[in-house]
């Protein structure tokens, strides 16, 4: 199975799909998870897309492609993965399909639009840290590390994202606006689209993600 998480900014695209991945056993292939390791890796990759980052704008859709078809076509995605961050411009969801054709991976199962209103997506971006290690990420008040500054997941440091000042923040999410947002029709008028409300707990957003996951294996 496909499954694609779309939603803005600090929605928690990365949160629900990590639980998604770990209880199917799907691996979640999150392109801003890739794009922040080229740039700590300090690779071609990461030079190119390290300061379009830093502005909140978009990576071309060439480069993405590249870099989800070379993830994609590995041993470990054969049975499906949890897309985190791609597609997200129509011509990237335009080329997601026959690109996983190609690789004989069928075509997009499932996409999870979490829907969380502004106010609140600016609330869990401004207090998030993140693992540059493993990817993990805690809020300072929501989801607080059991120690300050320390990933519970691997004992590294945590970090606040280069993107995640105030500025940054509303560029992206007018990007989103511009840019994703027109994606939520296009799914839903290929009839893969399950909307969820994204407010409250982590908990209680999983248990809903998790009956559209179960209702759309069980099909
Ligand atoms: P990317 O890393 O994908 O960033 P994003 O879409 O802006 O989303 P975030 O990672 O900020 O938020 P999230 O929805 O994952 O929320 P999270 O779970 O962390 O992309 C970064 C950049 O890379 C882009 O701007 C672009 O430059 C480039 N890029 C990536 N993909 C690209 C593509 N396909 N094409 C072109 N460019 C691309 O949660 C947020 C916070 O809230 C956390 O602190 C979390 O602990 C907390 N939280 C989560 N859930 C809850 C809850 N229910 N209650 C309270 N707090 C919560
Ligand atoms: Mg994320």
């Amino acid at each position: 199975m496909i499954v694609v998480f779309l939603g803005p900014p600090g929605a928690g695209k990365g949160t629900q799909a990590l639980r998604v991945s770990e209880k199917y056993g799907l691996p979640m292939v999150s392109t801003g998870d890739m794009l922040r390791e080229a740039v700590a890796a300090g690779s071609a990759l990461g030079a190119k897309v390290k300061s379009i980052m830093e502005s909140g704008d978009l990576v071309d859709d060439e480069t993405m492609a590249a870099v989800v078809e070379d993830r994609l076509g590995q041993p470990d995605c054969s049975d499906g993965v949890v897309l985190d961050g791609y597609p997200r411009t129509a011509p990237q969801a335009q080329t997601l399909d026959p690109l996983l054709a190609r690789i004989d991976m069928g075509s997009v199962g499932l996409v999870i639009m979490l829907d969380v209103p502004e106010g609140e997506v600016v609330r869990r971006i401004s207090g998030r840290r993140s693992c540059p290690g493993c990817g993990s990420n805690f809020h300072l008040t929501f989801q607080p590390p059991t120690t300050e500054g320390v990933c519970d997941q691997c004992g590294g440091d945590l970090i606040q994202r280069a993107d995640d000042k105030e500025d940054v923040v509303r560029e992206r999410l007018s990007v989103y606006r511009r840019m994703t947002e027109p994606l939520v029709d296009y799914y839903r008028q290929r009839g893969v689209l399950a909307e969820i409300e994204g407010s409250g707990t982590v908990e209680e957003i999983f248990s809903r993600v998790d009956a559209v996951m179960a209702e759309a294996m069980s099909s």
